[in-house]
């Protein structure tokens, strides 16, 4: 079995020594990579930025890249070929207009930054693809939680989606420990406690299993 998975932040460069980005640290992506392998799959972990290190295993084949339109050209290059997708990288929705090629100097009190829409990686590949192929997304909502995470099962052709929940202590961004629901096509949601990502991930990973088509 061939699993794409993307991960941690994307950063979009504004000039040659500044960039708009998030506190993603790529631990949920990482620890997914690192299962899915355990459960004996071939990994392609698509990184953006992150501290962490490409894990050891030969199972697992790390490529790093920086903004969403390389995150896009990577994950795109491996989708076709992959059984499993699982899109748990947080991409920047908007990137800076333009790439000054000089560091913008200060002037007056304000600045105003013109910011155009990045493709959308998970819908993208989503419309190709295929019966056999099984794709998981992830979301993080703060209104009308389990909504929005339908919706976004549907507009990006997820098959499962994790909404990670914003209202625990210790859950999501930067936290070792995260706290899940998950949705599926059918209309079910299942409840993960608060526990390691790693852990998590271990789960995750059967239930997608369990979930596969035959
Ligand atoms: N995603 C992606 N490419 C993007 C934005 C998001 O692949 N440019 C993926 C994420 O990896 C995640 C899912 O889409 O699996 C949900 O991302 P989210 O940012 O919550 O969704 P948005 O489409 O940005 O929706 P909204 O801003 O309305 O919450």
């Amino acid at each position: 079995m061939r699993v794409l998975i993307t991960a941690g932040p994307t950063y979009e460069p504004l000039d040659p020594v500044r960039f708009l980005g998030n506190r993603s640290t790529g631990k949920m992506g990482y620890a997914l990579a690192e299962a899915f392998a355990a459960a004996g799959a071939e990994v392609t972990l698509i990184s953006g930025p992150s501290q962490l290190p490409d894990p050891p295993t030969p199972l697992i084949q790390t490529q790093r890249v920086e903004t969403a339109a390389e995150m896009f050209a990577a994950a795109a290059a491996a989708a076709p070929g992959a059984d499993v997708w699982v899109f748990a990288a947080a991409v920047a929705d908007y990137r800076p207009a333009r790439l000054e090629a000089e560091k913008i100097k200060k002037s007056g009190d304000t600045l105003t930054l013109e910011l155009i829409k990045n493709v959308d990686i998970a819908a993208t590949l989503g419309q190709s693809k295929r019966p056999e192929q099984f794709s998981v997304g992830f979301a993080l909502e703060t209104t009308d939680e389990l909504a929005h995470a339908r919706g976004k099962l549907h507009r990006k052709n997820f098959d499962l989606v994790v909404l990670n929940s914003l209202r625990d202590a210790g859950a999501g961004f930067g936290h070792d420990t995260n706290k899940v629901q998950v949705l599926d096509r059918a209309g079910r949601v299942r409840n993960f406690e608060l526990q390691a990502k790693t852990d998590l991930a271990r789960a995750l990973v059967q239930l997608v299993l369990a979930s596969l088509p035959n």
